[in-house]
């Protein structure tokens, strides 16, 4: 197919996968993030575009969406992350927890609106939105999983919003996912063995898991499929 896809945080892990299956399509598709080598070298490697950008920045997403073409039809908003996961011990005062709750909203939250607020109307009829949030969001006690759980609520209206336009938005909440930078190497294998056993097919999810999943929100099969959360989790949270 020939659909302009973007891509964020598509640099490493389940956003790479996502853009390879859009690649593999012949979509054109621009990745993002912040770690510019690590960006092209990518880019190289799936034969896409690369453009350095903090998500969670305003000035630097105005700048993205500038760069851009005038049109886009799929629309990504992969970057995230646990933020706890890169901080050292528990907060010690309020003015910690604060920020580290912050820290979360701003990388899993606003890095999606202002991602989308940015590009909506580049978006054409047809076009999808699709949002990454978490199964960590059926269990918010994290400020992590509250992130996420805002993230699925927004999803909502924004799929209100822009359904007139002749667009959908969806968001994928994907359970445990390996072969990514999400942990930090902070994944014990009693942890690990915990997340599979969770599962009812016995497994860990893979990010060409996620990746098929976004491919087939953005294929006219799942035209009126919007404002939901698909959970991608091999069992481990059930929904009726
Ligand atoms: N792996 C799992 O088990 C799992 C489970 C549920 C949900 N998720 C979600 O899946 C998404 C992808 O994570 P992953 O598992 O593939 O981990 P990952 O390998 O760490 O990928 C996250 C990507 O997002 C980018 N990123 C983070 N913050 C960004 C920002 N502010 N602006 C632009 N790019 C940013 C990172 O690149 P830079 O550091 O270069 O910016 C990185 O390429 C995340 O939203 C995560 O919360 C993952």
């Amino acid at each position: 197919m020939n659909r302009i896809v973007l891509v964020t945080g598509g640099g490493s892990g389940i956003g790479k996968a996502v853009a390879a299956r859009f690649r593999a399509d012949g979509d054109t598709v621009i990745i993002t993030g912040r770690n510019p080598e690590r960006l092209a070298a990518t880019a190289a490697e799936l034969d896409v575009r690369s453009i350095a950008c903090d998500a969670a920045d305003p000035r630097q997403v105005a700048d993205l969406a500038a760069e851009l073409g005038e049109h886009l039809d799929v629309l990504v908003n992969m970057a995230g992350g646990n933020t706890d996961l890169q901080r050292s011990g528990e907060p010690a005062d309020l003015e910690q927890v604060k920020d580290a709750w912050r820290a979360n909203l701003d990388a899993n939250l606003l890095s999606a609106v202002l991602t989308t607020t940015a590009v909506l109307c580049k978006l054409r009829p047809g076009g999808t939105i699709i949002n990454v949030g978490s199964i960590g969001a059926e269990n918010a006690s994290t400020s992590y999983g509250a992130a996420k759980a805002a993230l699925a609520a927004w999803n909502a209206g924004l799929s209100a919003q822009i359904g007139p336009k002749g667009l959908t938005a969806n968001l994928i909440a994907p359970g445990y996912i390996e072969e990514t930078e999400f942990f930090h190497g902070q994944l014990s294998e009693q942890r690990r063995t915990e997340l599979i056993d969770a599962t009812h097919n016995g497994r860990p999810g893979r990010p060409g898991d996620i990746a098929g999943t976004a491919h087939f929100l953005a294929s006219e099969g799942a035209s009126h499929l919007t404002g939901q959360t698909l959970h991608v989790n091999g069992g481990a949270h059930t929904t009726r």
